[in-house]
């Protein structure tokens, strides 16, 4: 389904800063509100005049609410266990959703904050902030290049830590278009830290980190550390699968192509090895951000100042066992009753590597992660969301089945 059918404009509330979108006209408010705020783009044709300024002020009201409940929902996590008061960037991701929800489950105050980009279906992006809207989560809708929209959220809200998940993601894609990685992981990434440095309170952050951009995005957090006291925390995931995941990758695709009788592309290494990666299971991952949130101390900053030495961590955070592809294809043939069709090819030379094993002492010393879900286990449940979400009848075995018994 295209974005703009399934987008619900009476939940999706968009804001955007003065300089962004200056090709809008003004809009005929009466009402004080800051001025970063605009009304969504749409892209059917411009009702009159009066119903235009009518549909606006809704839109504008409903939105001060709905913030004013993210504020309240936020402000009263702080009587909660944890207390934390989180930023969640990317929550209408694949990663971002699943821990905006384990968060406010347990009682934290979340906002998320994600632009839905077509990098992949928006329409899963839509679903995902509909989950979410359940949990009484609340997404901003904005770039992480939009510096003003990020001030006034700060301004509205003391977050306590921001989990930045928002980020280009996908190793081959860089090929086609690097300069969304620039964009997002370096330049997003810089005027994040500018706002949180700025912040008061400000915010401690485990921040996702992958690839060049995301070595770089490591240096600058080192930089922003450094000077400004910033609290940082890095996390480096390895191939995170399950529900709600995102459809360029591997598992997921194969999923689809096997059930519609295509062709999948197994890779093998130059020298003809089996590819491997450390398939890690999206609630582990999901341990591995909160325990680093817990664990995050307070910045050091204020005024933009640094007051003292700052926390500074990366983390692995992966399986520790890694799987062959071939092993990974066999699993779903088990789960979907279907045998896949499979064309091996060499690798691309395209900077993606041909194994991934992740040591993950440091995360267990610091704040115990330890995976607990192993690939079949995992990809089983993977498998069961998919055919639910996409209303498919597949052979699918039964939950206490093994599905690798009959790989
Ligand atoms: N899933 C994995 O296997 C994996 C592995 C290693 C690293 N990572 C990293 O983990 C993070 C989360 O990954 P994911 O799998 O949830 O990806 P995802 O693409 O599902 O989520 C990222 C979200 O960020 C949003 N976003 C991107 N650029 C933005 C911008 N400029 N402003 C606002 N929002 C923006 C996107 O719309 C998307 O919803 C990313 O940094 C990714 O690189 C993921």
């Amino acid at each position: 389904m295209p974005p703009s059918a399934t987008a619900d404009t009476s939940k999706t509330v968009k804001l955007e800063s003065n300089t962004a979108r200056r090709s809008l006209p003004p809009p005929p408010l009466r009402i004080q509100l800051p001025p970063t705020l605009r009304q969504p783009r749409r892209r059917i044709a411009p009702p009159p005049p009066t119903q235009l300024l009518i549909h606006r002020n809704l839109l504008l009201l409903l939105l001060l609410f709905r913030l004013g409940e993210a504020r309240e929902a936020i402000l009263d996590s702080k009587t909660t266990q944890h207390g934390l008061s989180v930023l969640v960037t990317g929550a209408a991701g694949f990663v971002g959703s699943h821990c905006s929800i384990a968060l406010r489950k347990r009682g934290d105050g979340v906002l998320g904050f994600d632009n839905f980009n077509d990098y992949y279906d928006t329409s899963l992006k839509r679903a995902r902030q509909n989950l979410l809207e359940k949990q009484q989560v609340f997404i901003v809708e904005g770039d992480l290049n939009d510096g003003p929209l990020l001030r006034k959220l700060f301004d509205i809200v003391p977050f306590t830590h921001v989990l930045h998940l928002a980020a280009q993601a996908g190793v081959r894609y860089a090929m086609k278009n690097p300069q969304s990685y620039i964009s997002s992981n370096i330049a997003g990434l810089v005027n994040l830290l500018e706002v949180a440095k700025a912040a008061n309170p400000q915010p401690a952050i485990p921040a996702s980190l992958y690839a060049a951009t995301k070595k770089a995005g490591e240096e600058i957090a080192h930089t922003y550390n450094h000077i400004y006291g910033l609290s940082l925390t890095g996390l480096r995931f390895f191939t995170v699968y399950g529900p709600w995941g995102r459809p360029d990758m591997a598992y997921f695709f194969f999923t689809k192509a096997i059930l519609h009788g295509k062709s999948i592309d197994i890779y093998r290494t130059q020298d003809n090895q089996e590819v491997a990666r450390d398939f890690t299971y999206i609630d582990d991952i999901v341990k591995g951000c909160v325990g680093a949130l817990d664990t995050a101390e307070k910045s050091t900053g204020s005024g933009r100042k640094k007051r003292g030495p700052a926390q500074l961590r990366v983390y692995n955070l992966g399986n520790t066992s890694p799987v062959p592809v071939g092993r990974l294809v066999s699993i779903l043939e088990g789960l979907l009753g279907t045998k896949a069709k499979k064309h091996l090819i060499k690798m691309p030379r395209n900077g993606d590597v041909p194994y991934t094993h992740a040591n993950v002492s440091l995360a267990y010393r610091d704040f115990g992660y330890k995976p607990t879900t192993d690939l079949a286990t995992g990809l089983r449940k993977f498998v069961k969301w998919y055919v639910g979400y996409y209303g498919i009848q597949p052979r699918v075995k039964k939950e206490n089945s093994h599905a690798d018994d009959s790989a």
